[in-house]
């Protein structure tokens, strides 16, 4: 599934995380890549260690947690310390696939890539080229959002960033383990959620509405890793 999650920060939020990371110094991307993306991967990256990606990156993940679309498409177990890269004219990143284990630097905590995220933080007029190109069973798809907005896609796909040829594109990027590993389980358990949340809304009969609560409970307890 993919998935747009709009305005998880406000224009004005992410142009401010923005400028702080303008700011910033960079290191060449290839610290996170694996040996085959390593060779496909042209982009700057925001050290780990770096007090700013610290920073944001917890205010991220605190925003996630209040964030009904992304909890319940994500339904999330672990995420991955959000990281940020840049892409600015000659960077670009060619198809590839996440490595499917990521551990988390300096501590024994590893989280398995169900769920990629992509946090644009660029406005999309402000640069050109850079979209995420994800390829689907329905062939490919670009995706370019708004500064503040999220992607959610499968860790199972291949995707690339198309080369940058003005500007700079600024992304924070992340991984999450979900309470549910198979993308369809999940989706299905999403569409529910959101049915459910509709019948809420429109009054529907309460028996009926108690017995398909307890479905979608139910599944999730049957199918849920933790
Ligand atoms: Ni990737």
């Amino acid at each position: 599934m993919l998935l747009e999650i709009p305005d998880v920060f406000t224009r004005e939020e992410a142009a401010a995380m923005h400028e702080a990371l303008c700011q910033a110094d960079w290191l060449d991307g290839k610290v996170t890549a694996g040996a085959q993306s390593a060779k496909a991967k042209r982009n700057r990256q925001l050290a780990e260690s770096h007090p700013l990606a610290h920073d944001l990156g917890q205010r991220i993940l605190e925003r996630l947690a209040t964030n009904a679309v992304f909890m319940a498409a994500a339904l999330p177990e672990k995420i991955y310390p959000p990281l940020f890269n840049s892409y600015e004219p000659g960077h670009d990143f060619g198809d590839h696939i996440d490595n499917a284990i990521r551990p988390i630097n300096g501590t024994r905590e590893r989280v398995r890539t169900d769920l990629s995220a992509t946090l644009f933080l660029a406005e999309p007029d402000s640069y050109d080229g850079g979209e995420l190109v994800m390829r689907t069973g329905f062939g490919t798809q670009a995706v370019k959002l708004a500064a503040g907005s999220l992607l959610l896609y499968p860790g199972t796909s291949i995707h690339r960033v198309e080369p940058v040829t003005r500007g700079r594109r600024i992304a924070s990027f992340f991984w999450v383990q979900s309470l549910i590993r198979d993308d369809g389980q999940r989706e299905m358990l999403l569409d529910l959620d959101m049915a459910i949340q509709r019948l809420t809304q429109t009054g529907a009969e309460q028996n009926a509405l108690i017995q398909i609560t307890g479905v979608y409970h139910n599944l999730l307890r049957r199918w849920a890793d933790l």
